[in-house]
């Protein structure tokens, strides 16, 4: 099995273990690092609405926490009619460990859709103070 076909299958059954009760809005990532290991994570809500993480973060959480700082793929998978695509505050948190060859893979059932790299995703993002 192929890298992208591992974060698809890692980040499709992250998914299905979302704890989404309250949106019904189940997302998967799923983290290939540049060391080459894998990572996944779903999105948590909470019944205080803004206590909730996004898939990505908890994903990221995961590789850090691993041992791994950088992000070779990156892969963000939800079901439905409309791409998934990070929201603003995983493009920043994606940024933290992405390089400019950092491969960030928009998914849904019908597997991969769209590719795009942190430049594409958040361009003039805040950097070095
Ligand atoms: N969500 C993610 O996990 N990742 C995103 O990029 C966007 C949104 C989650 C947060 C919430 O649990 C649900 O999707 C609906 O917004």
């Amino acid at each position: 099995m192929n890298n992208q076909a591992r974060l698809l299958d890692l980040a499709r059954a992250a998914a299905t273990r979302a704890y989404a009760p309250y949106s019904k809005f189940r997302v998967g990532a799923a983290v290939l690092s540049s060391a080459g290991n894998f990572y996944s994570g779903c999105n948590v809500e909470n019944i205080s609405f803004p206590v909730g993480s996004c898939a990505e973060e908890n994903a990221l959480a995961a590789m850090v926490c691993g041992g791994d700082t950088g992000i070779a793929e990156i892969l963000v998978y939800a079901e439905g009619k409309t791409l998934i695509s990070p929201c603003g505050a995983c493009r920043q948190r994606i940024a933290e460990f992405a390089t400019k060859k950092t491969l960030i893979h928009l998914a849904d059932v019908t597997g991969i859709r769209k590719t795009l790299t942190i430049n594409e995703l958040l361009p003039h993002s805040f950097a070095e103070f």
